[in-house]
């Protein structure tokens, strides 16, 4: 158990993800609902660093749980990965009498949280908000239920005029080190090979497999690759196949940032709203330097060291649900 929190800061750092408002909200509230005095910080941990914080209202986070984005605004703040950095925002935070920080961010946020709870006094929580869904002990992450919905709604106004065409599609979606979109996207769009950075893929199997379909006239292909599958993305796919099938017609799609937008789904905005509320309540219960994740629908306290050591791992069965479903 640690000191009595009593004026808290909450950031958003990393890529924005839909939901984050409502995590945003959820803090704002539940932490004046307990007294708390709670500080905004603009830009993640860059605002920390230049001391660019204001004093929130209930009012202020009024009418945002809808949007998306981050009201916060957010960054990938090089600074705070040295002490110097880290030392600064310490030092801004000692100076209003911030002591407990609440940060929604993925692992990448989480590690430099992490750095700064071991080095400073300073009771850190985290909040599980990433597109991508690779931060371990969580069954969910804010955004990635809006994004992954954004990517199936995308793909299946492709498959349109793919299916029109009877042409080869190669889309990407995001996923630096994570398959998780791509995975749960290319099942529900009927994919019929799904390319992940956790699994290698032997493109010369695919390449056999479409030139057999190419045979019995299936000319319509749906492949969905992560950004960081392992041949460099949907380009470096695309010429691959172009050597291998000279006959087909292969097109190209990238989905990139549209996956980050939107507003977000009714999970996302209920699942913020539980963690941005358990995390005030775990700072009020002296639990700290912990994330607030859901596991088997409920909420769990995973130490921030944990989500940052460990990796998530796309389950074979996954992929052979996909082989044998698209034949
Ligand atoms: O936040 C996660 C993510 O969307 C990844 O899927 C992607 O690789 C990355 O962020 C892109 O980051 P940026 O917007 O900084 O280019």
């Amino acid at each position: 158990m640690g000191k009595k929190v009593t004026r808290i800061g909450v950031l958003t750092s990393g890529g924005d993800a839909p939901g984050m408002n409502a995590a945003i909200r959820a803090v704002v509230r539940t932490g004046i609902y307990h007294g708390l005095e709670v500080h905004g910080i603009m830009r993640g941990y860059q605002g920390l660093i230049e001391d660019d914080i204001y004093r929130m209202e209930s009012r202020s986070v009024a009418n945002i749980i809808q949007r998306g984005g981050t009201m916060l605004k957010t960054a990938r703040c090089k600074e705070f990965y040295d002490y110097d950095g880290r030392k600064k925002a310490y030092d801004n935070l000692k100076r209003r009498d911030i002591n407990g920080l609440i940060i929604i961010g993925g692992d990448g946020s989480f590690r430099g949280a992490v750095e700064f709870s071991n080095e400073f006094d300073m009771p850190c929580i985290g909040i599980a908000g990433t597109i991508d869904k690779d931060i371990y002990g969580t069954d969910f992450t804010i955004g990635f239920d809006t994004a992954v919905n954004t990517a199936v709604e995308a793909i299946d106004k492709i498959r349109d005029t793919m299916d029109s065409h009877d042409r080869i599609f190669i889309i990407e979606v995001m996923g630096r080190d994570a398959g998780y979109i791509a995975l749960h996207s290319g099942i529900a769009t009927g994919a019929e090979n799904i390319l992940v950075p956790e699994l290698k893929s032997n493109i010369d199997d695919i390449v056999s497999s479409l030139q057999e379909k190419e045979r019995r006239k299936k000319l319509v292909n749906l492949i969905v690759v992560a950004e960081g599958d392992g041949f460099g993305g949907a380009v470096e796919v695309q010429k691959v196949f172009k050597k291998k099938l000279p006959k087909a017609e292969i097109r190209v799609c990238i989905l990139g940032h549209i996956q980050r937008g939107g507003s977000p789904s009714c999970l996302d905005r209920l699942i913020a709203s539980r963690m941005g509320y358990h995390a005030v309540e775990s700072l009020m219960e002296g639990r700290y330097n912990v994330f607030v994740g859901i596991l088997n629908n409920k909420m769990h306290y995973i130490p921030l060291e944990n989500a940052v050591k460990n990796k998530g791992k796309i389950s074979e069965e996954w992929m052979k649900i996909v082989k044998i479903l698209a034949s």
